[in-house]
């Protein structure tokens, strides 16, 4: 039998270095891939895939720039081909609520001959903390796309627990699931409690974005934030999967405050 290995395509990145420690707390042999990696893996070089993936027998996928890319569904279904050539028999990949190229992607990984996982994210909490918000929090400054979208917001550490369970547990093999946080809110609000723990002035407006129809000034929002397919509804799956809620958001904000997220 061979023995197990697990690739993380994206292994660098907020879901992916958490897997990374947590498969290896556990004696899994993880090992991420991404263009700074020897080997190297892009997804926009399709000869670096076979290198990346050989001999591992399971992947975690993180899609760049997200399967909300048109070429996301064609990237998927040639990436499962070539693992399943290469010996792997089980793909866990990070999608994301709603969007028709999203939802292509899935199915494209559904009809691949290996058995497959689909976790379909809300935004990350570390989106604040840890990417795009991150600056402009600091500064004070938030252009935000549209302010009355309710998201629930889900922290990458609880995404890493529910994807090392489907990595780990054949009980999630071939399901799909929804992975958000407990408690939906809008932009606003989330960026009012972070001002409220951390004692920041942040100041946020419209600005163009995806669902937004008041009249946008010219700096572009921070990041997209588009009405899914949810829209704010709150799901239990990642209870089922670990038996616990997810990290609230207020919680998520007190954790990365104490360690210094917004310190400068
Ligand atoms: N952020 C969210 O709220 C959210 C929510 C749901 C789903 N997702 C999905 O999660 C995934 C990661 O999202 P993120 O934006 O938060 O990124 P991230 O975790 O910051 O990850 C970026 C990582 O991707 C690697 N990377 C960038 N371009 C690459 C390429 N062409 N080929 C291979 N690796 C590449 C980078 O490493 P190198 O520089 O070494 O290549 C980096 O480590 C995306 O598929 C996104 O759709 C995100």
């Amino acid at each position: 039998m061979l023995q197990r290995r697990i690739v993380l395509a994206g292994g660098l990145g907020k879901t992916g270095r958490r897997i990374h420690d947590r498969l290896r707390a556990r004696s899994v042999d993880a090992v991420g891939v991404s263009r700074s990696t020897l080997p190297a893996f892009d997804w926009r070089d399709r000869a670096t895939w076979p290198a990346a993936l050989a001999g591992a027998t399971a992947a975690y996928v993180t899609h760049q720039p997200g399967l909300a890319d048109p070429g996301a569904a064609d990237d998927i279904a040639v990436f499962a081909t070539i693992a399943a050539e290469m010996g792997i028999e089980h793909v866990v990949l990070l999608s994301i609520h709603g969007g028709r190229s999203a939802l292509r992607a899935e199915e494209r990984l559904r009809r691949a001959p290996l058995d497959h996982t689909i976790l379909r994210a809300s935004w990350f909490a570390e989106n604040f903390a840890e990417g795009a918000l991150r600056d402009g929090i600091i500064s004070g400054d938030v252009p935000l796309p549209a302010t009355d979208i309710r998201e629930p917001f889900v922290s990458a550490d609880d995404i890493a627990d529910a994807a090392v369970e489907a990595l780990c547990d054949p009980a999630h093999l071939n399901r799909t699931y929804a992975i958000t946080g407990p408690r939906a809110l809008r932009l606003s609000d989330a960026l009012a409690e972070i001002a409220a723990a951390s004692g920041l002035t942040i100041r946020w407006r419209r600005s163009a974005g995806a669902d937004d129809t008041a009249p946008a000034d010219r700096r572009r929002p921070a990041f997209p934030l588009k009405r899914g397919a949810r829209d704010g509804r709150v799901a239990d799956d990642l209870e089922r999967i670990l038996g616990r809620k997810g990290l609230d958001f207020a919680d998520y904000v007190e954790r990365a405050r104490a360690a210094g997220a917004w310190s400068g």
